[in-house]
């Protein structure tokens, strides 16, 4: 999934190991919060990574699919960090290959036999030399098929699904002394809480917008979809452990966080005075947060976009203006086919209400043509639905058989042909509406928190608060600061800005 809002595509979401260093500044940015992290303290000490002869361990990590996955990479490389390895940039100077994986499609799913066959290259030519190379598959590839993985490929010494990788130091060191290890239980304990928090030094090193899981799994079960087999039932991370990390995240530099879920509107939790809070009261609470200046979540489904949610998009400034709401098909008969529990028109009244709340407020979308059964008219109704929403952006995938889900046994499967030509038809549609979102940018001031280098040295790239790149003149500010600009041309995939005297 190259190139979904879910993707390893974010500003953040480069190596989650990258060295680049960012020294964020940030003027509200005054209250340092280093509140000892008790289970922290408790978290069992592995083996030292250390190897004979006192050199560092090296590990390098590939990280495929949603941003869940970057950030459980970024925590299972905290893990790593405090057990002694060192992080690397290239599979040639690491000891330990730690990939984690996306099943969505399958071409996810195939693309790490392919990387583990040249693993296998790799590791054969240093055995013949007198070394080894370790390697973990972590993420949904690893939970959907377990010790198939060992099997195919025996290169791998460690598979470890998502719910277990506070077990990964101790996988490790289980394969060190020669056992092919496969833990893919969906354990009673948080994994998060048997962690280490993210150090400063490598908060810092990963920019000034970071990722905070704070919702995962998924009970909707529609009928295309791995996530609720390969993440397991919808959990919600309590509220102090959210606001914990928020804090932590905050006196390290970030100024925006990106609360994750692959249903992250459904969180809900205990608040203050004991009260249930939705995701709605959540950000609320962690807007007031100091130094934290920008929130947004994802992903969101339609039917757990409740009234405080919209009413916080209304309130709250520092709520950005876009909102991922993927609808995956206007045609309620595929709706209903795809389990998705809502119609076209249900999904049509609730943009309505967001507008309503929040006037300027981006939407993009996920879709999926070719479902079993989807007609040419099926396929008409969801490009009616695009024109009527009129999307920011979207991402739209061609439906892949995946093994295990309903979807895998209907009749009537799409011809290939077919699919590839409704999806040319509806990426020619939003690119369209994309383009025009950009070019009505043009003239409007916004803020810009300026997030990393551009491709020039007098350049920085910002995002403005609809998520788009954009570009502007170094000297405008540091790395951290939120600037006031003029959005003055559209690029391909960026805009241009300057400041507003
Ligand atoms: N939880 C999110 C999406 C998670 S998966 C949600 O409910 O929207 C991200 C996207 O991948 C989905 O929105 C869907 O559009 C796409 N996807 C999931 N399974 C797929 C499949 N079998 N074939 C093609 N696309 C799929
Ligand atoms: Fe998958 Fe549907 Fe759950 Fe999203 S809501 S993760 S598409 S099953
Ligand atoms: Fe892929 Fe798993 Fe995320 S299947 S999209 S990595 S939840």
């Amino acid at each position: 999934m190259a190139s979904t809002p879910h993707c390893a595509e974010h500003l953040n979401a480069e190596s989650p190991f990258s060295s680049q260093g960012f020294t964020a500044k940030s003027p509200r940015m005054t209250q340092a919060l280093l509140t000892p992290d008790a289970k922290l303290a408790a978290a069992p000490v592995v083996e030292a990574a250390a190897q004979p002869g006192g050199q560092s361990k090296k590990v390098f990590v590939k990280t495929y699919g949603c941003q869940m996955n970057v950030y459980d990479s970024e925590r299972m490389g905290d893990a790593l960090t405090r057990d002694g390895y060192e992080s690397v940039d290239s599979v040639e100077a690491a000891d330990l290959v730690l990939i984690n994986t996306c099943h969505i499609r399958e071409k996810a799913a195939e693309k790490v036999y392919s990387q583990l066959g040249r693993l296998a290259k790799l590791k054969k030519q240093r055995n013949a030399e007198g070394g080894d190379l370790m390697v973990a598959v972590a993420g949904c590839v690893a939970q959907a098929e377990g010790s198939e993985i060992l099997r195919r490929a025996p290169v791998v010494d460690v598979v470890i699904g998502p719910q277990t990788y506070h077990l990964l130091p101790e996988a490790l060191n289980r394969a060190r002394r020669g056992e092919r290890v496969v833990e893919t239980d969906f354990p009673a304990e948080d994994k998060f809480d048997g962690l280490p928090a993210a150090p400063e030094k490598s908060i810092r090193a990963r920019g000034v917008a970071a990722f905070l899981t704070v919702q995962e799994g998924c009970d909707k079960f529609c009928t295309f979809c791995v996530v609720p087999y390969t993440r397991g039932a919808e959990v919600s991370r309590p509220v102090d452990r959210i606001i914990l990390e928020a804090e932590r995240l905050a006196s390290a530099g970030v100024r925006e966080i990106t609360l994750l879920g692959q249903n992250v509107n459904a969180w809900h939790g205990k608040g203050a005075g004991d009260r249930e809070w939705g995701l709605g009261e959540l950000v609320r609470r962690l807007a007031q947060i100091n130094g934290i200046e920008r929130i947004r979540y994802t992903t969101s489904h339609p039917r757990d976009m409740d009234e405080a949610l919209i009413a916080a998009h209304r309130d709250l400034p520092e709520l950005m203006p876009y909102l991922h709401l993927p609808v995956q098909s206007g045609s309620d008969r595929i709706l209903k086919a795809m389990n998705r529990r809502h119609t076209a028109a249900d999904y049509l009244r609730l943009v309505e209400r967001i507008r309503a709340a929040r006037p300027d407020i981006a939407l993009s979308g996920d879709f999926i043509v070719g479902f079993p059964g989807e007609t040419d008219a099926d396929f008409e109704d969801t490009m009616r639905l695009i024109a009527e929403v009129n999307y920011a952006a979207a991402f739209s995938f061609k439906y892949s058989i995946r093994p295990g889900t309903p979807g895998a046994g209907m009749e009537d499967q799409v011809d290939e042909a077919v699919k590839s030509e409704r999806l040319a038809r509806l990426q020619d549609l939003i690119a369209q509406q994309t383009r025009a979102f950009g070019r009505d940018c043009v003239g409007k001031v916004v803020d810009l928190l300026l997030e990393k280098p551009g491709r020039n040295t007098d350049q920085l790239i910002g995002r403005s608060p609809w998520l788009q790149p954009v570009i502007v003149d170094a000297k405008l500010g540091e790395i951290g600061d939120i600037v006031r600009v003029r959005i003055t041309q559209p690029g391909t995939s960026s805009l241009f800005a300057e400041v507003v005297e």
